[in-house]
């Protein structure tokens, strides 16, 4: 403790001499945190020095084996910055600590920092959700219902009333490359040079989740610029800041390995619980101005391998995917003409080799656009492709929290859901699920402490918003 040094009060903790990113103080919290409650946690950091800015996250020790990551910020040197995070604590715990580390990608950063005005605080619902129809039974003629939810939001507080509206279940962070690689494995033997290494250690709790409450899991996803380590594409897995990258053949090598190793432990443990992937996500990006319009200034996938990136994670993809495994393509922005287009020319490619059964529109969208029309408009023309459809990330951004503008919102999603069910209704596009990206505006990754976001269906503490009575098309909805 030192004095002088604070977010509050007169005193700060030090923490000093540390040699590795994870090292920081611990506090055991198992006899006070109650299991599946929630908890917010909040703590003040601060740096002086070492790099302008680091990433600090809030971690769980559960059971002394099991490391969790529950919130993150980015500090900036010499700034009390708040970190905060949902802490739920699994039902199986038999020791749980709580404690802060610095992370980075490519170094070890091992700064001197302090904490303050730590604070854990106990979630309890503070009105009652009431009797209210359910998403998945109403649209069961057209579409599954499904949303979107990470380890922090999944406590079985939640889990009823995911399990009564939705019929459809997308993991949020975990089953992607950041999450499922494991890079101890992975350079610890030269034999796996070409063969990344997964774990599976983060994304269990959900996947069990998934089985026992018997709700059809979309994975998400394989092949993706973004949440994927520099270090995959490095010569010997080095994270080295400017390691270099590998040739072409090696990556192929570990795209096909790594495709294949994520797949076959999910198909042998969770046989028949992912019942669709978005085997590659995001590959346009109109702005790069590459023939094609292929995203190339974030992807390494795309200087490594090239165009055909896409092509061959797909080709691994259908190899070892069980048989009736849907693959889909799933981007956002997707109502844009240009990027349309250049997403048509790509999926025609794929569907043309057997490759491909769906195309998955993320539809990330605002409260005044793109124009439902316009929308409709994209997935007829989507639907042209004679592919399947899923809406695979639905939101709706919105920062005010009025009555109107709830209302408008209301009024909006009404309007899509008709056009949805319509578009399916009548033949004209085989729109087979509809996904939420997020259960409660709270955890939205929309919505941030500083600017709160009101994109989904139910508030903080799970309670149908207007938005949630437009989707079921209530009457007294109006449409605008
Ligand atoms: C988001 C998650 O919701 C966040 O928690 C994470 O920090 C960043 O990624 N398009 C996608 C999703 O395909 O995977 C992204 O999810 C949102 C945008």
């Amino acid at each position: 403790m030192v004095s002088g040094k604070a977010y509050e009060g007169s005193n700060a903790l030090l923490t000093s001499g540390r040699t590795d990113f994870w090292n920081g103080p611990i506090v055991d919290l198992t006899n006070i945190l109650e299991p599946n409650s929630n908890y917010v946690v909040k703590a003040y950091i601060m740096y002086e020095d070492g790099p302008d800015s680091i990433q600090m996250d809030c971690m769980l020790e559960k059971n002394e084996s099991h490391y969790l990551k529950f919130g993150s910020a980015l500090v900036e040197k010499g700034v009390w910055t708040e970190l905060n995070g949902r802490l739920i604590v699994p039902e199986d715990t038999k020791t749980v600590k709580l404690y802060f580390e610095t992370n980075t990608e490519s170094e070890k950063n091992c700064v001197d920092f302090y904490i303050d005005g730590v604070e854990l605080v106990k979630e309890t619902a503070h009105a009652v959700r009431g009797d209210i129809p359910s998403l998945k039974e109403i649209y069961k003629d057209y579409f599954t219902i499904g949303f979107a939810t990470t380890v922090y939001e999944a406590s079985e507080s939640r889990q009823g009333l995911m399990t009564e509206q939705f019929s459809s279940f997308t993991i949020g962070n975990e089953l992607k490359p950041d999450s499922l690689l494991d890079y101890e494995k992975s350079i610890s033997d030269p034999k796996y040079d070409d063969n990344p290494q997964v774990t599976f250690k983060n994304v269990e709790y959900l996947l069990e989740f998934a089985k026992k409450a018997n709700l059809p899991l979309r994975g998400h996803t394989l092949v993706w610029h973004s949440q994927t380590p520099r270090w995959l594409f490095t010569e010997g897995y080095s994270k080295g800041e400017n390691a270099p990258l590998v040739s072409k053949e090696l990556m192929l090598k570990r795209l096909e390995n790594y495709i294949k190793n994520v797949l076959s432990y999910l198909q042998t443990n969770y046989p028949g619980v992912i019942y669709c992937w978005d085997v590659v996500n995001e590959a346009i990006e109109v702005g790069d101005g590459e023939p094609g319009f292929y995203r190339s200034k974030e992807s390494y996938w795309y200087q490594i391998i090239g165009p055909e990136f896409v092509e061959k994670a797909f080709e691994y993809a259908r190899k070892y995917a069980d048989p009736e495994v849907k693959l889909f393509y799933n981007d956002y922005n997707t109502e844009q003409v240009i990027k349309m287009n250049a997403i048509i020319d790509l999926v025609q490619d794929l569907k043309s080799k057997g490759l491909i059964d769906g195309i998955g529109l993320q539809s990330h969208i605002g409260i005044d656009s793109p124009s439902i029309a316009d929308i409709e408009n994209s997935i007829r023309k989507y639907a042209e492709l004679g592919l399947e459809i899923h809406i695979t990330e639905l939101d709706m951004y919105l920062t005010d929290n009025s009555e109107e503008a709830f209302a408008k919102q209301a009024s909006r999603y009404k309007r899509l859901f008709l056009v949805l069910q319509h578009l399916k209704k009548q033949n004209l596009a085989n729109i087979t699920n509809v996904t939420f990206w997020g259960l409660s505006d709270e955890t939205s990754w929309l919505n941030k402490p500083s600017v709160p976001n009101y994109p989904l269906l139910f508030d903080k503490y799970l309670i149908q918003k207007p938005a949630f009575w437009g989707v079921v098309m209530h009457p007294d909805i109006p449409l605008n």
